[in-house]
């Protein structure tokens, strides 16, 4: 028997020992492992400015409070349409420099929503740099800080054809003649929010992946048949910008309430904003198109659901409404 009570060299090789096994076992051979890992097919490396806005990221420290790891439980099934795995961080891997490792983003703490696929849910550059600038200006009760240091306070006269003026409203900045201006890094790091989104896997390899797809799947089919909910689909798609209220954020996304367009009996031009995208007024950010996200069937919901929500009170738009704008603006783009 080896008597580690007297022998102190036992003790030592003994313990000495046990480290050098472990060390192999969970990170030698593990990163060795690593090392295998490949892009999924259609996953897109980063541009040169999407990878310099991972490093505002890593140097803003966003996963203090940010994820971007969807695990296979049912509670994470909102961050993306299937769970992440090793090659979704593939072009992460590269190292930030000589001294630095790739970060790691994955992140522990969820004080805010995960990250992974927000490129997705929220594609809006406008969006983005008012969220930045003050989160508060477009979530009223968001306790996420503020980054004024990615901003500049410029006069008027001074903004050159290149910068990008950020739409603040007026209780946040109201100084006649001046305008806030986003800098580079803050293009830069919305950029790199804008590249986030969750990678298709190649046709048919989910379910190996995905014991709850099957559910899921199973969940839209069935609710197909139900009538969809309008307010609902406002909230998840709308209401980011246009808030829950309908009032929007004066001075960045104009309020649906009381707006002529809404209440418009014709709901010709209502229509084709939603499919088309907006950008009439230059004191207003930019609405992106849904029309590759939202069926008729759902924008008819949502539509419906502003014309007789909030005081107004237009009539309920159809489906057929909607597929025969969509049938105009598919023939204007033929042309
Ligand atoms: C103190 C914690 C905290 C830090 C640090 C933080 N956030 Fe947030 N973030 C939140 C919270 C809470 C929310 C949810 C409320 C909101 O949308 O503002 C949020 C929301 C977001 C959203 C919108 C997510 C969605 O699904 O709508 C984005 C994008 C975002 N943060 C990016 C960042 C970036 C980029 C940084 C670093 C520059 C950062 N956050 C730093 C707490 C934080
Ligand atoms: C990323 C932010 C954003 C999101 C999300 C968004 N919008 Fe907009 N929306 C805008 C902006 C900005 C304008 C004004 C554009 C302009 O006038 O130049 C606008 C304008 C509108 C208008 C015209 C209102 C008026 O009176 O001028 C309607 C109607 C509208 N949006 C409906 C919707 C609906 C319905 C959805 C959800 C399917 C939606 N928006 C989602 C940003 C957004």
């Amino acid at each position: 028997m080896l008597n580690f009570h007297k022998e102190h060299k036992n003790l030592v090789l003994t313990a000495g020992g046990v480290f050098i096994a472990l060390s192999i076992l969970i990170a030698i051979l593990p990163a060795f492992q690593m090392q295998k890992t490949e892009p999924i097919p259609d996953e897109k490396p980063l541009t040169a400015n999407e990878r310099v806005g991972l490093h505002v990221y890593v140097s803003e420290n966003c996963m203090a409070c940010h994820t971007q790891q969807v695990r296979n439980i049912e509670m994470d099934k909102v961050w993306g349409s299937r769970p992440s795995i090793p090659s979704d961080y593939f072009y992460s891997k590269q190292r930030m420099d000589v001294w630095r490792q790739s970060p790691s983003l994955l992140g522990s703490e969820r004080t805010g929503p995960d990250l992974t696929n927000i490129g997705v849910r929220q594609p809006s550059e406008d969006w983005h740099l008012l969220h930045l600038y003050n989160p508060r200006a477009v979530v009223s009760a968001s306790v996420m800080p503020s980054y004024p240091w990615l901003f500049r306070e410029v006069d008027s006269s001074a903004v050159n054809k290149g910068d990008k003026v950020v739409a603040v409203p007026k209780e946040l900045f109201n100084k006649p003649g001046r305008k806030i201006v986003a800098s580079n890094d803050a293009l830069r790091l919305v950029d790199y929010l804008k590249y986030l989104k969750q990678t298709e896997l190649p046709g048919g390899s989910v379910d190996a992946f995905i014991p709850a797809l099957k559910k899921i799947q199973a969940e839209r089919t069935e609710g197909g048949g139900q009538a969809l909910d309008g307010g609902k689909l406002f909230s998840q798609v709308c209401a980011a910008c246009h808030q829950e209220t309908g009032k929007g954020v004066v001075g960045a996304f104009p309020p649906l309430v009381g707006s002529a367009i809404v209440n418009d009996a014709n709901s010709e031009k209502l229509i084709r904003i939603i499919i088309q995208g907006y950008n009439a007024r230059p004191d207003y950010g930019v609405m992106p198109p849904f029309g590759d996200q939202l069926n008729d069937a759902e924008i008819a919901a949502i539509l419906t659901h502003e014309r007789s929500s909030w005081g107004n009170a237009a009539p309920a738009v159809t489906v057929e409404d909607v597929a025969k704008i969509r049938q105009y603006v598919e023939m204007e783009l033929n042309k």
